[in-house]
């Protein structure tokens, strides 16, 4: 198989970056950001996720966030929470922006519906104990209780995707068989998730690794339904996503700034940057529809409202030809 010639970035900064930050943001900074990410070409920004507000403060009010982007799907208006965002013009956004939000019960899935959310994400894990510490359910108990969420979320008119964390290393048992990924990915997708996106959560993966899993888990799926989820504690991401572009994988999550890492997994940094993922793609002649410049802005701007510093190389120098 080989290279596709468009990549969709998958964009989870707002949740994935943001669930790890010790600086819980307000909801108009967190709109603010969707906006500023919608305006650089980002097609897909995962919003926020209808979790337990005493497990992960930074994602309460996802409804509000939610609420603050109603008018996507038309005009929107650019975000002027930075100085060097803000242009105050009005942007046509065509074809409109999903705005997945992750949902691990009915509970979530409710308040999920309730705030209009369009696009859930359900997400398991291929280890036992990862599994436990991340929403308090075994494997089996977990996919037991998706199956009727992403049913009725499809019958619906829902998108769903599936997570599958731990795809090449758990925090807590160490190595991970590629069969047990496998099992947990097919389950997800015979249940109706449309996209299955394997992460590398504690991002100890290396590409031959990350391409012969992925390669396995797409031989069952379909690689047209399979996404990848680096993080980059090792520094491997960029490097693992090349491994399985290879294999004509079409959708690549990553993280504005490098934001992020998973409060259930110590010692995981951020995921793979975004703006690090568009320049490799540039470079490689992949289109993507993003605009470099444009999302290390968005970069600049959410860690100011931080208070830290982009973790992305690529936004890194951008931002020392802008100074
Ligand atoms: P639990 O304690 O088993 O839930 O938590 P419970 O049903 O026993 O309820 C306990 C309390 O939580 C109750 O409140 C419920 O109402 C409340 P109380 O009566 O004690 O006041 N509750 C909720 N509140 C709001 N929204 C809900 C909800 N459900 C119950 N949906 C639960 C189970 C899953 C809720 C909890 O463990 C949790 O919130 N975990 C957070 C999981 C999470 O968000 N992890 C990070 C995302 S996964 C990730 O980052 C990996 C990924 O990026 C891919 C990769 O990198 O690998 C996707
Ligand atoms: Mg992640």
């Amino acid at each position: 198989m080989s290279r596709a010639g468009t990549i969709e970035i998958f964009e989870v900064g707002p949740r994935d970056g943001l669930q790890n930050e010790a600086k819980v943001l307000p909801v108009e900074t967190r709109i603010a950001l969707i906006r500023d990410l919608a305006a650089a070409g980002l097609r897909t920004v995962e919003a926020g996720s209808f979790v337990s507000p005493r497990n992960l403060p930074q994602m309460a009010q996802t409804a509000d966030v939610l609420a603050g982007l109603s008018s996507f799907g038309g005009s929107i208006s650019r975000s002027t929470h930075s100085a060097e965002a803000g242009s105050k013009v009005d942007l046509e956004i065509d074809p409109p922006i999903h705005l997945p939000v992750l949902v691990p019960n009915a509970r979530g899935f409710a308040d999920a519906l309730a705030a209009k959310a369009k696009y859930i994400a359900v997400f398991a894990a291929a280890s036992e104990s990862f599994s436990r510490r991340n929403i308090n359910r075994s494997i089996e108990e977990s996919l037991d209780e998706y199956r009727p969420i992403v049913a009725e979320a499809r019958a619906k008119g829902l998108k769903v995707r599936g997570y599958v964390s731990c795809v090449l290393g758990c925090p807590y048992e160490g190595q991970v068989a590629v069969s047990a990924v496998v099992s947990v990915a097919t389950a997800l997708a015979a249940m109706g998730c449309e996209e299955i996106s394997l992460g590398d959560t504690i991002g100890v993966g290396t590409p031959d690794a990350a391409r012969a899993m992925t390669a396995a888990v797409a031989s069952e799926i379909g690689i047209q339904r399979t996404a990848v989820h680096f993080h980059d504690t090792y520094g491997q991401a960029l490097a693992n996503v090349l491994a399985c572009l290879d294999l004509g994988v079409t959708v690549v999550d990553s993280s504005v700034a490098g934001l992020g890492g998973c409060p259930y997994a110590p010692g995981a940094s951020g995921n793979l940057a975004t703006e690090d993922l568009v320049y490799l793609l540039d470079g490689l002649g992949v289109e993507t529809g993003v605009d470099l410049d444009k999302v290390a802005a968005a970069g600049r701007a959410v860690c100011a409202a931080l208070g830290s510093a982009p973790r992305s190389r690529t936004g890194q120098a951008l931002a020392a030809k802008v100074k």
